[in-house]
C-alpha cells in the first residue's frame, strides 16, 4: 500500500526532462554504443540502430510515460493497478531487471573512475598486448570491487536526498557539463590524422554486413536502443509517476530521445578517430574492448592523458545520472509498497545491488554474461509484456492520458497505438528469441 506522506515531485517543469536525460545518457552511449557498432558492423549497425530508435523506442517511451503519470505509483504498483491477472506482476520484472543492471554498470562506472586516475598519471600504455594486461588486472579483482564500492556510495548519498534536492539537482549540473565537454571532444580529434578514415567507417554503411548478419545485428540494435533510452525497466514509469502535471509527453519524449542518440552519436564522432588514429581495430568484442583501446588509443596522443582524463570522467558523471534513475525505481518500490523511508530503503536496496555486483566486478566473463542476459532477455522482456498490455487493452486510456497536456489527438493517437501493437511488439519478439538463442549459444 502507499505510503500516508505526500508523495514527492518534481520541483520544476525542467528538472523532469533532466533527469530523463540523465537517465538516458550514460554507459549505454559511450561504452556500450561504440563497442557494438564495433562488434556488429560498423555504419551499418548504426542504421538499423537509428531506424530503431525512431519505429520502437518512441512509441514505447510513452507507453512507459503515459503509465507512470496516470497511475503515479512505481513500476509494482502501476502494473498492480492497471493489470489484471498475471498482468499485476510485470512490474516486478521491472525491478529484477534493474537490480541486476545497476549491479554490473556500477562495475564499469568503477573502470570510469580507475582510467580517469589513470590518465592523471600519464599511465595509458601505447601497447595494445600491454593495454589489455593492464585492463585485466584493474577491471576485475579487489581494485574493481573497491571502485565499484565507491561508485555505489555516490549513487546512494544523491538517491537519499530525494527528488528534488538529490536527484534533479544533480542532474541540473552534470547534463550540461556532458553537452560541452563531449562536443568539444569530438571537434579536437576532427583534426587527427586518422579521422576521415574513421568517418567512413562509422557513417558509410555496406549493406551486405546486414543480409549476412540480421541474426545477430537485429537483437543487438533492438537490445541497444532500450538500454539506452532507459526502457524496458520502469525507469520512465519512476520519473513519470512524479509528474503530477499536464506535459506534453511526445514533446518531452523527442526531446530525450534527441539528446540520448545526439550524444551516443557524438560519442561514435570521438571514439573512432581516436581508434584509427591510432592503429587500433574497433571490432574486439566484448566489455572490455573499448576501454583496452581507447586507452592505447590515448598512450599514443600527443596529450593524450589530459584528452583521455577528460573523456574517462565524463563518462563517469554520465553513468552516476543513469544510475540514479535505475536505483530509484528499486527505492521508489520500498518507499510506495513497503512503507521503509527513503534513506533506510536507500541503504538497504545499494548494500544488495553492491554485494550482486561482485561478481561482475570478480571476474570479466560474468560482468559480459550479467550485461547480455539483462540487455538481450530482462529489458525486451519487460518492454515486451508492458507494450502487449497496454496497447492491446488499455488503449483508450493511453490515449486519454497521452491527450492530457497535448489536446486532441485525433487519428494520430490511434496511430501511436497501432505502432505499439504491431510493429514494436513483432520488434520485440524477434530480438527477444534471437536473444535466447544467442544467449545460449
Ligand atoms: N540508459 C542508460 C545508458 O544508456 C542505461 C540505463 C538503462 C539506465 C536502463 C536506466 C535504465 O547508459
Ligand atoms: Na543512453
Amino acid at each position: 500500500m502507499s505510503s500516508g506522506g505526500q508523495r514527492e515531485q518534481w520541483a520544476t517543469r525542467i528538472g523532469f526532462i533532466f533527469a530523463a536525460v540523465g537517465s538516458a545518457v550514460g554507459l549505454g552511449n559511450i561504452w556500450r554504443f561504440p563497442f557494438q557498432v564495433g562488434q556488429e558492423g560498423g555504419a551499418a549497425f548504426l542504421v538499423i540502430y537509428l531506424l530503431f530508435i525512431v519505429l520502437i523506442g518512441f512509441p514505447a517511451m510513452l507507453i512507459e510515460f503515459v503509465v507512470g503519470r496516470h497511475t503515479e505509483r512505481n513500476p509494482v504498483g502501476a502494473l498492480q493497478e492497471i493489470g489484471a491477472g498475471a498482468w499485476r506482476y510485470v512490474g516486478w520484472i521491472f525491478i529484477a531487471t534493474g537490480f541486476v543492471i545497476l549491479s554490473y554498470y556500477s562495475v564499469v562506472a568503477g573502470w570510469t573512475i580507475r582510467y580517469t586516475l589513470l590518465g592523471l598519471q600519464d599511465d595509458y600504455i601505447a601497447d595494445a598486448a600491454e593495454a589489455e594486461a593492464q585492463f585485466v588486472t584493474l577491471a576485475s579483482g579487489l581494485d574493481a570491487i573497491f571502485l565499484h564500492a565507491i561508485f555505489m556510495v555516490a549513487v546512494i548519498a544523491i538517491v537519499a536526498y530525494g527528488i528534488e534536492r538529490g536527484i534533479e539537482l544533480a542532474v541540473k549540473v552534470m547534463i550540461p557539463a556532458i553537452i560541452v565537454i563531449m562536443l568539444g571532444l569530438a571537434v579536437y580529434v576532427a583534426t587527427l590524422e586518422g579521422a576521415s578514415e574513421a568517418y567512413s567507417y562509422y557513417l558509410s554503411p555496406e549493406w551486405g554486413v546486414i543480409a549476412a548478419e540480421w541474426q545477430s545485428i537485429l537483437p543487438a540494435a533492438a537490445g541497444q536502443a532500450f538500454f539506452t533510452l532507459s526502457l524496458g525497466m520502469g525507469v520512465m514509469i519512476t520519473y513519470a509517476s512524479y509528474l503530477g502535471e499536464d506535459r506534453n509527453l511526445a514533446e518531452d519524449s523527442a526531446i530525450i530521445i534527441g539528446f540520448d542518440t545526439a550524444i551516443a552519436f557524438v560519442t561514435g564522432l570521438i571514439v573512432f578517430p581516436v581508434l584509427f588514429t591510432a592503429g587500433v581495430a574497433p571490432g574486439d568484442p566484448g566489455a572490455g574492448a573499448i576501454f583496452v583501446s581507447l586507452a592505447a588509443a590515448f598512450g599514443d596522443l600527443t596529450f593524450g592523458w589530459l584528452i583521455g582524463a577528460i573523456f574517462f570522467a565524463t563518462v563517469a558523471i554520465a553513468a552516476l545520472s543513469s544510475a540514479i534513475s535505475l536505483m530509484e525505481v528499486v527505492v521508489s518500490y520500498a518507499i510506495d509498497e513497503l512503507d521503509l523511508d527513503r534513506v533506510t530503503a536507500t541503504l538497504a536496496i545499494g548494500g544488495a545491488i553492491f554485494l550482486l555486483g561482485i561478481p561482475s566486478a570478480y571476474d570479466l566473463v560474468l560482468l559480459d554474461l550479467f550485461d547480455l542476459f539483462a540487455d538481450q532477455i530482462l529489458l525486451v522482456l519487460g518492454g515486451l509484456l508492458l507494450a502487449i498490455l497496454v496497447s492491446w487493452s488499455l488503449s483508450t486510456l493511453a490515449i486519454e492520458e497521452l491527450e492530457r497536456g497535448i489536446g486532441d489527438l485525433g487519428s494520430l493517437g490511434t496511430a501511436w497505438i497501432w505502432a505499439v501493437r504491431i510493429p514494436v511488439v513483432l520488434v520485440l519478439v524477434v530480438a527477444l528469441v534471437l536473444g535466447i538463442l544467442d544467449y545460449y549459444e
